[in-house]
């Protein structure tokens, strides 16, 4: 995305405002009197300026109100709701099926056509990335089916990866589910029009990513998401599945993480047809600067141990903490297998014999999983237990 273009423009505009303003309220006295010269001049051209623009705006008002006019068979130009897209849906409060703390929703019977009429002090988004918030009024358009929800993993840079300062690396970031290349203008349609799909029922849409420094490893303080080290669109087609962005003139020293923005071609945020699902972006730590090993939980041994066998893992970095996640991962892993076993499981206990793949690809409802810890040192150093980042566990209180 580019910022420079919209706000160039606001500073070009805003003299020529100030200069229409000051002209009736600020020149009083001799003094003044000659700078009212030059203010009527500027003044005279602003007034000029801004007849014609009003000139061509009330044209193209009256063009749009014909078309519309004209067209009004066309829904797509028509300025009236058709009765065929009507959410009723969006009449109830919710309250109906009550929770605890659950609030009542907003209700509308016309789609929340004119929303924006609520607040008043708010601008309509327009098409714009307006700081200080704006309304807007495009509808979120079509939502991504539960088989067609993007993700997104980081290749380079790994977590605890470490880069020389100043170093010159590319990011490389596998996506799947996502139609890559679609962007549009993020200063006049910046969250213009509704999310759209493909033909496969992907997502049309580009990804970011962003890089922000963190005090540590360890940091738990939220950041500021104004200040960031890095940002990049990520607007090209991914090729064999990956998007890049150069970070051609590296970072200073520091811990680091990186995210990934994934959003449909206007930039919203992409929109999944489910409220319970896995992250639809990713986000790793790395260092710049750092050997990679201080205060680093993904440094040490236990990642490449751990990629051969759990007993590996728990030999060579037995002085860290993350040799008992291993060896409780691989004791927990054997558990598993055997308890598979013993329940006839057949099919489950051949996964488990294969390692972390089920682990490490999330899917989390089958026993065998457990039986998978073997790689926890791999998949998962950081973890204290084995199996049990891929238990799903839901919320039936509150369904999300
Ligand atoms: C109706 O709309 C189409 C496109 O939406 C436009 O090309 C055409 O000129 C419009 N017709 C009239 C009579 O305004
Ligand atoms: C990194 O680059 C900055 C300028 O971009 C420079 O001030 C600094 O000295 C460099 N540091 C190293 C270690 O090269």
């Amino acid at each position: 995305m580019k910022f420079t273009h919209s706000l160039s423009s606001l500073i070009f505009l805003l003299p020529l405002l100030a200069q229409v303003h000051a002209t009736p309220l600020s020149f009083k006295g001799g003094v003044a009197g000659n700078n009212g010269g030059a203010g009527g001049a500027a003044a005279a051209a602003a007034a000029t300026a801004t007849s014609s623009a009003a000139a061509t705006a009330a044209s193209s008002a009256a063009s749009a109100a014909s078309s519309a006019t004209a067209n009004n068979s066309n829904p797509q130009d028509s300025l009236t709701l058709d009765p065929k897209v009507v959410a009723t849906g969006f009449e109830n409060n919710g309250q109906d099926v009550p929770a605890a703390g659950q609030v009542a929703s907003l209700t509308s019977a016309n789609n929340f056509i004119n929303f924006c009429l609520t607040v008043p002090n708010l601008p309509i988004t327009n098409g714009q990335q307006i700081k200080t918030g704006s309304c807007n009024p495009a509808p979120m358009g079509i939502i991504a089916a539960t088989t067609n929800m993007p993700s997104s993993k980081f290749v380079v840079p790994t977590n605890g990866q470490n880069f020389a300062v100043n170093q010159s690396f590319t990011v490389q970031m596998a996506v799947s589910n996502l139609d890559t290349g679609f962007f549009v203008n993020a200063d006049e349609n910046f969250f213009a029009a509704p999310q759209q799909t493909g033909s496969t029922g992907n997502i049309q849409g580009h990804s970011h990513i962003v890089i922000e420094a963190v005090n540590s490893f360890t940091d738990t303080s939220p950041t500021n998401p104004n200040v960031f080290a890095f940002f990049k669109g990520l607007n090209d087609p991914a090729a064999n599945g990956q998007l890049t962005a150069d970070v051609t003139s590296g970072l200073d020293a520091g811990t680091y993480r990186i995210a990934s923005i994934n959003t449909a071609a206007n930039h919203q945020p992409a929109l999944v047809s489910i409220a319970q699902h896995g992250a639809l972006d990713d986000m790793v730590y790395f260092t710049v600067g750092g050997d990679g090993a201080a205060g680093n939980p993904f440094s040490g041994s236990g990642g490449a141990a751990g990629s051969t066998s759990a007993s590996g893992g728990a030999a060579s970095s037995a002085a860290s903490g993350q040799a008992t996640a291993a060896s409780s991962a691989a004791s927990s892993a054997a558990a598993a297998a055997t308890s598979a076993a013993s329940t006839g499981k057949g099919a489950q206990g051949q996964n488990a014999g294969k390692g972390g793949n089920q682990g490490a690809q999330g899917q989390a409802n089958k026993g065998g999983n457990n039986a998978q810890g073997g790689n926890a040192g791999q998949q998962q150093p950081g973890r204290p237990k084995g199996g049990s980042p891929f238990k799903v566990r839901r919320d039936t209180k509150n369904r999300l």
